[in-house]
């Protein structure tokens, strides 16, 4: 789809490079509504997604979290919104298809030593870091970086708070 600053805006990147709060401050500033898939689904569940994982299984989660994106982008109202998806969402192709032909997608690049800083505010609530040494949680970074290529812009948000970084955003569709 064409890139304009007027359609959906969707927001991937690794975990914990800053999806929902920057995505948060993007939609202010463009006057778009937000949403965050997780919450959504943590929202139906009634259950933090670490509960989903230890109950029902990470391929539950990962069927319920397509199920949302695909419901949330092909739905009318999502035509003009900023939307944040887990990091883990662009393991399958669907989505990342599904995201590229009916949002503009944002790659939010954190470096491993920005994101190093942040481990350990994201552990307590992150269920695929748990049980993973310092160098296996480097590796799934390095592994994952590869899903992030199918994108419309890519953004370094190394540094930045919430409304550097949207502006930084804003300044890509310019
Ligand atoms: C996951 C990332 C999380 C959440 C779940 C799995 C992942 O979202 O969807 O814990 O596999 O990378 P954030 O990217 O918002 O942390």
């Amino acid at each position: 789809m064409a890139t304009s600053i007027d359609e959906t805006i969707l927001l991937t990147g690794f975990m914990g490079s800053g999806k929902t709060m920057i995505g948060e401050a993007l939609a202010k500033k463009l006057n778009k509504p937000f949403a965050d898939i997780d919450k959504i689904i943590e929202e139906k569940e009634g259950m933090p997604i670490k509960d989903i994982f230890k109950k029902e299984g990470e391929a539950a989660f990962r069927a319920k979290e397509k199920a949302e994106i695909t419901n949330y982008l092909t739905e009318a109202s999502a035509g003009n919104a900023v939307v944040s998806v887990g990091g883990g969402s662009f393991l399958q192709k669907e989505i990342r298809n599904i995201c590229m032909k009916n949002a503009t997608v944002v790659f939010l690049h954190i470096s491993w030593s920005a994101w190093l800083e942040r481990l350990d505010m994201l552990v307590e609530t992150r269920p695929v870091l748990h049980g993973r040494t310092i160098s296996e949680i480097r590796t799934l970074y390095d592994d994952r970086q590869a899903i992030y290529d199918q994108h419309h812009y890519r953004v370094t948000v190394d540094g930045l708070d919430p409304e550097e970084a949207s502006d930084k955003i804003i300044s890509a569709f310019q």
